[in-house]
């Protein structure tokens, strides 16, 4: 007996070494992997601070240059190359005949292909020169719209390379953008309910209803307001609709078959109850998407669900009369996108208390906006990058825009992806409202990109329109 029992405490003897042993391995091969990362990203801690946001790059030439085959060869499983990839997948689905054609997955070059004819061209070049880069993607594309390797190629190339550079620096796209003194956050413009070519046969002819919050403190108070409108409307609706089972479109807002007229009352009356809920004032806006019910035909506006046909002079008095009737804070294409008349008419009787907003009209394009500005079109217009195919493109638009004291709204695509990239566009660029929708994960993604960014500011405000 006592000698099994003298083998038994010498088998826990060596099971407890082992466990130790066990230790010391898993912990030198964490450290090891931590020194190697440091080591590989040429990264030196700022002696001063042990905040990691001031770690700094020793040899920032060096980390721009490899930046680009940091992306085309060991970048894999980098979060550029990532971007590149949910770019890819952020496709065009908008109707105005203006934008970039994307990519067309079936008959052209495989994706692996055009990754080949991109990284041979760009590999080498300096990360931080995203103008030069977007001119050789132009160049390598070599049709004037994009058509060969696809705008969101274009778009997605163009800002891997810039959140590398970015991260050259240890530094957020958004600071990178904008600098360091950056701290406005966009009111988000969140969609609510859907009509038009969003939506079915009975929903409503409007494409987009919408709410700012307009008078939200904070990211996290304006993104709240939003989902609370998003849940009061589904009980609004069903007071409507009494066959509404939830049914969503494209963006995430409700699809309720209603009329134009009974949407804009529930939209009126959520933004009300709910604003006078939180102590909050918020606005209701509308995305007419004109151009989707325009006949050039008949030369009027369709409107199928109501039964009604508008010639431009009517649809003046219509926009005119929703805008004041539910104090719109904004208003996007309420006419044909080659309508720049219908639009400064407007502009001229209602501009000064609603944003009237081209995205159609104007498709991200600098010289069609200098046009719109000649002409006073409309005091805001819509930022979309793969509209126009590049970021040093879009950026060049957001500046023209802003010189003229129109209102840049970065915003999403109806076909998303959880890629975050437009919040720290809307926060670089310091536009003050962003379009992102309210609910759905792929909207959401950027909301909370949103809300990380207002926590990693020191002094974060709203923006000012
Ligand atoms: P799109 O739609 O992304 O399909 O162009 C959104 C919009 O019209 O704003
Ligand atoms: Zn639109």
């Amino acid at each position: 007996m006592p000698i099994v029992k003298k083998r038994r405490r010498l088998k826990k003897k060596y099971r407890i070494i082992l466990f130790f042993i066990c230790v010391f391995l898993v912990l030198f091969i964490v450290i090891k992997t931590f020194f190697k990362k440091d080591e590989s990203n040429n990264v030196v801690k700022n002696p001063n601070s042990n905040n990691y946001k001031s770690l700094i790059t020793d040899n920032i030439e060096s980390d721009h240059d490899s930046a680009i085959d940091t992306i085309f060869t060991n970048g894999m499983n980098i979060e550029s190359y990532k971007a590149i990839l949910d770019q890819k997948a952020n496709y065009m689905k908008s109707n105005g005949k203006y934008n970039y054609i994307d990519y067309d997955f079936d008959s052209k070059l495989h994706y692996s292909e055009i990754e080949d004819i991109i990284a041979s061209e760009l590999i080498g070049m300096d990360a931080e020169d995203i103008a030069t880069i977007d001119e050789v993607l132009r160049e390598v594309d070599g049709t004037d719209n994009l058509s060969a390797i696809g705008g969101n190629t274009t778009v997605a190339v163009s800002m891997a390379v810039a959140k590398a550079a970015a991260a050259s620096y240890n530094m957020p796209l958004y600071k990178f953008l904008g600098g360091n003194l950056v701290n406005e956050l966009p009111f988000p413009l969140g969609n609510m309910m859907n009509g038009g070519a969003h939506a079915g046969v009975n929903a409503p002819d409007i494409q987009e209803f919408l709410v700012v919050p307009v008078g939200a403190k904070n990211m996290v108070e304006a993104v709240f307001a939003n989902s609370s409108i998003h849940k009061k409307l589904k009980e609004l609706i069903q007071t409507k609709d009494s066959n509404f089972t939830g049914g969503k479109g494209d963006e995430g807002g409700w699809v309720p078959n209603i009329t134009n007229d009974a949407a804009l009352e529930i939209q009126a009356q959520a933004c009300e109850e709910v604003g006078d809920e939180l102590g909050i004032e918020i606005r209701p806006s509308l995305d007419m998407a004109a151009s989707e019910l325009w006949n050039a035909d008949e030369q009027k506006y369709i409107y199928a669900q109501d039964g009604i046909k508008r010639d431009t002079g009517d649809q003046i008095d219509f926009v005119k009369d929703i805008i004041e009737t539910y104090n719109m804070f904004y208003v996007e294409d309420p006419f044909d996108e080659s309508d720049f008349d219908g639009f400064a008419q407007l502009t001229s009787k209602v501009g000064d208390k609603c944003l009237i907003c081209g995205d159609d009209l104007f498709v991200t394009n600098k010289e069609i906006l200098a046009k719109g500005i000649e002409m006073n079109a409309a005091n805001a217009i819509i930022i979309k990058p793969n509209q126009i195919g590049s970021l040093s493109e879009t950026y060049a638009t957001v500046k023209l825009a802003k010189e003229n004291d129109i209102v840049p709204v970065v915003s999403h695509r109806s076909g998303e992806t959880t890629d975050a990239t437009i919040a720290h566009l809307a926060v670089g660029f310091g536009s003050p409202m962003i379009k992102t929708g309210a609910i759905g994960g792929e909207r959401i993604a950027k909301l909370n990109e949103l809300i990380r960014i207002e926590e990693e500011l020191p002094n974060p405000k709203m923006g000012e329109f």
